[in-house]
């Protein structure tokens, strides 16, 4: 049976490199990956037409769907809509929360073609590869009560930091699992010397370390963890946090790879469902332009085949025309420096299909 796959390319840069990573997918079709691909509106874009960042149709698709391949969402445009639950962000929290897509996985791979682009030195990133788990549905995202409001004469902001014993196993258990398949080694990134919510957090990670007696687990503050990540960032094989740490350690994780541009995502739920997105945003800023890095988001397709198609040969082509691309020396702006040669989105993905092709 066909597998589905919805394609949300949302605001900003997201049209132009979907459309990239879109054409890597037909020439996997071509080649008898059988998948029927759509298309749907989310975040700004959707709030346009349907005065909804999350419209039901999209929703219903999502629903309906094996995978959901998504560009990025959110620009200015959209930054004075007063009603919070209209912003295009919603559009794609919505998703997360609608789907239970709660394991966020954000591998951070530098590329060795790629180490001259790291603010790093070349010996403190080169070989690098982290596997940051992200609990992506929880949180003081989503716990309640939130709101702003008026209290003794004052306007208050407020938002509640929860997660429930089996929210923080069911994100454990990924990570453990990432571990036993790799290095065999979780950082668990809390903060525990200060909230509640972690403690228990540190205390669940400790349970469960019993059930994986061949994963060593550590924990790490977050203040630290942010510290230790650009100090000595190869320390690290899985880090598992939840979803506000984790937001911000895996901005500061992708950018030791070099660009933000080039590192892919996967979020999955129980039922084996994922959506995969470039771990970057929208860049209101070069939208349009020609400039954004599309690999990211290919190489979110070849997440999405290795983890909801189980195709991990697509995966593996995909992933190794996107190393061909760079040993030839091409580079979107994000990543060129003196002595590269300098492409458009639309030339990097033509190179990644043509190497795809070799
Ligand atoms: C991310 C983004 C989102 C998040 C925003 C766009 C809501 O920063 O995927 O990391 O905070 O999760
Ligand atoms: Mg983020």
């Amino acid at each position: 049976m066909s597998r589905r796959i919805l394609v949300l390319p949302g605001d900003g840069i997201g049209p132009e490199i979907t459309d990239e990573a879109i054409k890597v997918l037909q020439a996997c079709q071509r080649q008898g990956l059988d998948v029927i691909i759509d298309e749907g509106l989310v975040g700004g874009s959707a709030y346009d037409v349907h005065g909804e960042p999350l419209p039901v149709e999209t929703l219903d698709k999502a629903k309906a769907s094996d995978a959901i391949l998504l560009g990025a969402v959110g620009g200015p445009k959209w930054d004075d809509i007063d009603d919070l639950s209209k912003r295009p962000e919603k559009g794609l929290l919505g998703l997360r929360k609608q789907l239970g897509l709660f394991g966020n996985l954000r591998p951070a791979i530098l590329y060795p073609q790629l180490v001259e682009a790291s603010s790093l030195k070349p010996d403190v990133v080169s070989g690098l590869d982290i596997m940051i788990v992200r609990e992506l549905t929880g949180g003081i995202y989503f716990g309640q009560p939130r709101g702003i409001e008026e209290r003794n004469g004052e306007r208050v902001g407020f938002n509640t930091y929860v997660y429930s014993a089996s929210e923080i196993e069911r994100i454990g258990r990924v990570a453990f699992e990432m571990a036993r398949k790799r290095d065999k080694r979780v950082c668990s990134v809390d903060k525990a010397n200060v909230l509640e919510v972690t403690i228990l957090w540190r205390e669940i990670m400790e349970r469960l370390a019993e059930e994986y007696p061949d994963v060593e687990l550590s924990h790490m503050y977050v203040d630290n963890a942010a510290m230790q990540l650009v100090r000595e960032p190869k320390q690290f094989d899985v880090i598992v946090t939840g979803n506000m740490f984790g937001d911000i350690l895996s901005d500061a994780a992708a950018m030791l790879t070099g660009s933000i541009g080039m590192l892919p995502s996967a979020s999955l739920n129980e039922r084996g469902q994922g959506m995969y997105e470039p771990c970057h945003g929208s860049a209101p800023d070069i939208a349009g332009q020609g400039m954004a890095n599309p690999l990211a988001t290919i190489l979110s397709v070849a997440m999405m085949l290795r983890y909801s198609l189980d195709e991990p040969g697509y995966a593996a082509r995909i992933e190794g025309a996107v190393g061909n691309v760079l040993d030839d020396g091409l580079r979107t702006a994000d990543i060129a420096y003196p002595g590269t040669q300098r492409v458009s989105t639309s030339e990097m993905g033509e190179a990644v299909l043509d190497a795809f092709a070799r």
